[in-house]
């Protein structure tokens, strides 16, 4: 089953928007069962969309955690404290956070701590720009062997890696499908040459970036991909029902 990670951002403006669009959603979530559908809403409004959903297709994603369970740190929220909530994903080192000044060693330590506070990680890589030395690979084979060196034998099944190239986060067009397949291959690679083969079994890759209602369904038939997170198109109910149907159908 191929699984949609809506990232709705810092969006939208109000929670009566917000419960708008959650309810979009969650009905079509109920039309493409065959879909996993994850929904990662601002903070402030996940208590609230997870309390009143009676369902059972929709999951929660926080956007971000802290790396410590409590303490004095002003403005961040636990992993504990989303859980509590009513999310069972966080999505850690998004490439927003990076440029905000998350370092890879950061999300080395915030990976074990959602596991402890039973939250399965969506876990983003991905290279701020393509060159042509083969930089690249480099960078994101770092990111992920970074972020995995702490995580228990037994919790690599809780893992998903989204690789998002950051030149495609925000921009008009998603890389060729070739290009996606390639970087599936290079992620599933990496985690075998360095934790082992069954391990890389276990794990979930999904792409991100540009990802839409025109280009879904040929990214979502990428061998050895299991998703696709999306931002702006999973605030158009349009775009986001050709998501879920692309999905669905794969
Ligand atoms: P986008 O964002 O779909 O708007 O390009 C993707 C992401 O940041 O995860």
């Amino acid at each position: 089953m191929k699984s949609v990670i809506c990232n709705w951002k810092m969006n939208p403006p109000t929670f009566t928007e917000a419960k708008r669009l959650f309810d979009v959603t969650k009905k079509l979530a109920a039309v493409y069962k065959n879909a996993e559908v994850v929904i990662a809403p601002p903070t402030i409004f996940l208590r609230e969309l997870a309390k009143g959903y009676r369902g059972t297709r929709v999951e929660f994603s926080a956007q971000n955690i802290f790396w410590e369970e409590s303490g004095s740190f002003t403005g961040e929220t636990s992993s504990i404290q989303v859980r509590d909530a009513g999310a069972t994903y966080v999505i850690i080192g998004h490439a927003e956070r990076r440029a905000l000044g998350i370092t890879d060693e950061n999300v080395q330590h915030k990976v074990p701590v959602s596991l402890k506070g039973k939250l399965d990680p969506i876990v983003a890589v991905g290279e701020r720009v393509r060159d042509t030395h083969g930089e690249y690979v480099h960078e994101v084979r770092n990111q992920i062997t970074t972020a995995l060196a702490n995580v228990p034998a037994s919790k690599f099944k809780n893992i998903t890696i989204a690789y998002e190239p950051v030149w495609s986060i925000g921009a008009p067009e998603a890389p060729d499908t070739n290009s996606v397949h390639q970087m599936m291959l290079l992620v599933r690679k990496t985690i075998a040459d360095a934790f082992g083969e069954k391990k890389m079994k276990s794990i979930r890759v999904i792409y991100g970036g540009a990802v839409n209602n025109e280009n879904a369904k040929d990214i979502l038939s990428v061998p050895d991909l299991d998703g696709v997170l999306v931002g702006r198109a999973s605030l158009d109910p349009y775009r986001l029902e050709a998501i879920l149907q692309a999905a669905h159908d794969a």
